[in-house]
């Protein structure tokens, strides 16, 4: 039996995510310091976790560090089982972090009470790091092939879904003024901008300096070092650390590495097919 199942068009893992859990979301009352990072999976969700982090902290990593917890424990998964609840009495700002589709999003966020940051990547490198992220994690089946793997993408049976259904169900809230719409590639590109735009965003009012050093631990390479931002903590019996880091890469265009000719086009033919009415624009390489 497959490790997913599908709920309200939702492709989510048996027992890590609960269908009446995902349903209460819906329902939730939102507060206007609610922040929502929206991923689809790979797409830069512990990035945005480690930013959101050190906005809170001024750029302190020593006190988020401190804490010894993963960065999916202090800004944590909404649709987890068990967090809604937490969520309900958790302490303002709530942080949070979500791969799901726009229409189980708690309805509040369309009264515009509450914000969100949806992270798009291209989803060539997404499909990338979700094959070896397969194989890492022992909860999610490992692919036979890169070639399967790409079947399974396209099909939309993976974690979260289909690819195409998540991006375009965001972005066409993209111009909603309580959400901002952000690309894994321009935060590669220009992190700074980046941070400071969030920042204005989320009304954070940071020195420069402490913009500066909330970029400076978010750095690839920074956060690479750090165990928590890397999923060190979690035993072998859930992931298997021989098979490499949760921060792998890092990087723009690494399908290149991957695709052959063939697996190249008929990516190309699907995304212009699904991504017709939806002019968002990725950095391939
Ligand atoms: S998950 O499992 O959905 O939460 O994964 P997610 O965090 O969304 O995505 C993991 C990929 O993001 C890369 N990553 C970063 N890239 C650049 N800079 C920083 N600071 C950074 N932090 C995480 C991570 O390496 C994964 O991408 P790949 O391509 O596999 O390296």
């Amino acid at each position: 039996m497959s490790e997913l199942m599908t709920h309200r068009g939702f492709r989510m893992i048996r027992g890590i995510h609960l269908p009446h859990e995902v349903d209460q979301i819906l329902d939730l009352e939102l507060r206007d310091s609610d922040v929502f990072v929206v991923t689809f999976p790979k797409s830069g969700t512990i990035w945005m976790q480690q930013i959101l982090l050190l906005l809170e902290s001024k750029g302190d990593l020593d006190s988020i560090c401190k804490e010894d917890s993963l960065n999916g424990q202090l800004v944590p998964w909404i649709e987890v089982q068990g967090k809604v609840q937490e969520f309900v009495r958790a302490k303002s700002p709530r942080y949070n972090v979500t791969h799901l589709p726009f229409h189980l999003m708690p309805q509040a966020l369309r009264r515009r009470t509450g914000k969100v940051i949806y992270v798009a990547r291209n989803p060539k490198d997404v499909l990338v790091s979700f094959y070896h992220f397969h194989k890492m994690v022992h909860m999610l089946e490992t692919p036979q092939s890169f070639e399967q793997f790409l079947d399974r993408f396209l099909r939309g049976d993976v974690m979260g879904g289909s690819w195409f259904e998540h991006i375009k169900a965001w972005f066409s809230h993209k111009d909603d003024v309580n959400m901002l719409f952000l690309t894994y590639e321009e935060m590669i590109q220009d992190l700074q901008a980046v941070v400071r735009r969030i920042a204005e965003f989320l009304g954070a009012d940071l020195t420069q300096d402490q913009l500066s050093s909330v970029v400076e631990h978010s750095t690839f390479r920074n956060m690479r070092r750090i165990p928590r931002a890397n999923y060190k903590h979690v035993p072998s019996d859930l992931i298997n650390h021989e098979e490499g880091n949760f921060m792998r890469k890092g990087t723009i265009g690494d399908w290149k590495n991957h695709f052959t000719v063939a697996q190249n086009q008929r990516f190309d033919e699907v995304f212009q097919q699904e991504m017709k009415d939806f002019p968002v624009s990725f950095i391939w390489d």
